[in-house]
This record gives structure tokens, sequence and C-alpha cells, in this order.
């Protein structure tokens, strides 16, 4: 991997609609002229009401939705790699390698064991398997889950269970850019304590996170800067504000 440079992603005027081909392809427009820079170490906020676009950006700097207009670059040393347009297999090397994400819900596959769940994201790096069972168990632990939980599938668990080991798969691999969708939104405040940690521990070794928390307390603690997204579609209306003074502390 080559170094990161300040900032290390750039979103510029981007832009989304959805069109609904099942309600004769209405559009329905979600966002509009968004723009934020997010550099090594910081850790950057979406804050705003429910339904205003905070998990469909993230879906877009992971290539699961794609974007209607606008750029979203990120900075490397030896040059800038644009999003928008990158084929199916430039993502899935991105995804292994550079784009984390901790999605709101746990995508359970059938028969898969927990630990195998998070070992999986340093396999595909090559990792051999002693060491990234270790590691997984170690972050299983880490978080709380019962050792007797660890080789069952996670199809059965609690909700707060499911989550725990979706943070670890996503933590596990240490990639530059974290992208966090209310990962402690179902969690006790002693697996909060644990997810604020491994989100200072991100921060410190430099990775740049892009998180939506609800929780305010985790929110002031882990925030450099919050953006606000608001519901007006004119132009400029979506911009980063700098942080409070209660943020900074
Ligand atoms: N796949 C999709 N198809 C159509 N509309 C969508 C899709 N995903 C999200 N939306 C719409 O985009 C808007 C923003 O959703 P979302 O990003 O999930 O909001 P937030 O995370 O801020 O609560 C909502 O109106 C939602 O219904
Ligand atoms: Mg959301």
């Amino acid at each position: 991997m080559t170094s990161l440079k300040q900032p290390f992603l750039s979103v510029d005027a981007l832009h989304k609609a959805f069109v609904l081909h099942g309600q004769g392809g209405m559009t329905l427009e979600v966002m509009r002229d968004l723009s934020l820079t997010l550099s090594p170490g910081e850790c950057l906020v979406l804050a705003g009401p429910s339904g205003i676009g905070k998990s469909t950006l993230l879906k877009m700097l992971h290539g699961s939705y794609r974007v209607t207009a606008g750029r979203l670059t990120l900075h490397f040393e030896d040059g800038d790699l644009s999003l928008e347009a990158l084929p199916a297999h430039a993502w899935h090397t991105l995804r292994r390698d550079v784009i984390g994400y901790v999605s709101q819900f746990l995508r359970v596959v059938p028969r898969v064991p927990a630990v195998e769940v998070v070992m999986e994201p340093l396999l595909a790096r090559g990792v051999d398997e002693a060491e990234a069972r270790l590691r997984a168990e170690a972050m299983l632990a880490r978080l709380n889950l019962p050792e007797r939980l660890w080789n069952l599938s996670p199809g059965t668990f609690s909700g707060g269970e499911q989550q725990r080991v979706n943070i670890a798969r996503g933590f596990i691999a240490e990639h530059p850019l974290l992208l966090l969708d209310e990962p402690t939104a179902s969690l006790d405040a002693a697996n909060r304590e644990v997810v604020v940690g491994l989100i200072e521990e991100a921060k410190a070794r430099g990775a740049a996170l892009l998180g939506i928390f609800h929780d305010e307390d985790v929110r002031e603690r882990v925030a450099d800067r919050l953006l606000p997204l608001t519901p007006h579609m004119g132009a400029n209306v979506v911009t980063a504000q700098p942080a409070t003074e209660e943020m900074r502390r």
C-alpha cells in the first residue's frame, strides 16, 4: 500500500437520485451538491435526521450504490483514484485493501461460524489461517462475545451479538478508510466503550473514518468534525461545518 495524502478522500458536488423502476420510473433525489474532505487520522461524523441520505453516502463510497453525478476521489502518494466509474474487479481489490465498512446490520451467510465471518477479510489478504483465527478470536473476546458462540453461525444471535461480529469483521483488517453505519446502535454501554477504543486506535494508526452515530456520548468522543446533512435540495445547502467547541474537547 502506498502512503496516504491529506486529504485522503474528497467528495465533490455529489448528487444521488434513485430511479424507482417499480413506480413508473419516478426519480427520487436524495442528495445534491455534497462536498467534503477527510484526512488520515480523522473521524468525520455524518449527522441529520433519518432518511436524509447518510447511509446512501456510505454505500456510494463502498461501491454498492452508483453515483448519479459528482466525484469521489482517493488521494494516494502516487496519484488519485476516481471511484465514480470504477469497474467491479477494481472495487473488489479496493474493498479488500482500502475501504472497510461496518454496515448497520450483519449480512448473515448460513452455516458460516462467527469466527470465520471475522477471519474472512484477513484470509482475503493472504494472512495464514492459524494467524487469522487467533486474531479473529482476540477481536471477538475484546467485544465480549461469549466463546461458546464463536463456532456457531450468527443467524440465531441477538441483534447486539450480530452487530459485534460485524464490528469485529470491519475492524480486523485495519483498512485505511473505514465507513461506520451506526455501529453502536444495538450495544450496551460496556461494548460501546470497546467500539470507542477501536475507533481511537484506528485514528491513532492513521485511518480515516466516516461514521454515523446516534449515541451523543459516542459521537462527542470520536468526532473530530460533524457534517450535518440538511433536507434542502438547493445548491450548496449540504456542506461541511466546523465542529462545535464541545466536539473539539
Ligand atoms: N435502494 C434505494 N432505492 C430507492 N430509494 C432509496 C434506496 N436507498 C435509500 N433510498 C432512499 O434514500 C433516502 C435516504 O436514505 P438513507 O441514506 O438510508 O437515509 P439515512 O441513512 O440518513 O437515514 C430515503 O428516502 C430512502 O428511502
Ligand atoms: Mg441510515
